[in-house]
């Protein structure tokens, strides 16, 4: 599997710990930034790692930012691109099984780097359940894509 990893300057110091995990589990990975704590706009990063999630050069994404909502708020913009928003492990495990979300997002200012791993771990190695209800409720995401309510 290969991951797509940014973040911006609210979730620069998770990254190194993140990386450091990545490597150690053998898991391929893409970083798109940012590489500085001067202020960015997480838009930006968000937008690179969906991109590459939703053109299948990386499997899934992981977004740091401060909250992690900005990140994810723009993530799911992004047509093709489920993300979650998890701060919790059961979350995290959860959302793979039910939605079968292929963006992770969370915020440094949150989270600490113990709890982030867990969270990750259980995001990258949960498949989905593949379950019939939730096969058609990921369709209906989907469908809601095209939908112009206009
Ligand atoms: C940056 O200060 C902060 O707003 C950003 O990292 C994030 O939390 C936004 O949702």
């Amino acid at each position: 599997m290969k991951v797509a990893i940014g973040c911006d300057h609210g979730g620069i110091n998770l990254k190194p710990t993140l990386i450091e995990y990545l490597k150690n589990n053998g898991i391929e990975f893409i970083d798109f930034g940012c590489n500085s704590t001067k202020s960015c706009d997480y838009n930006d990063y968000a937008e690179k790692v969906c991109e590459s999630v939703v053109k299948g050069e990386c499997e899934k994404g992981i977004l740091i930012c401060g909250t992690g909502i900005g990140m994810s708020i723009v993530a799911n913009k992004i047509k093709g691109i489920r993300c979650a928003h998890c701060q919790d492990v059961f979350s995290a495990k959860a959302t793979r099984e039910h939605n079968d979300t292929n963006v992770l997002a969370f915020g440094e200012r949150v989270i600490g780097a113990g709890l982030m791993l867990e969270i990750v771990n259980a995001f990258l190695t949960t498949p989905f359940s593949n379950g019939e209800r939730h096969i058609r409720r990921v369709e209906k995401i989907k469908e809601l894509e095209n939908k112009n309510f206009k």
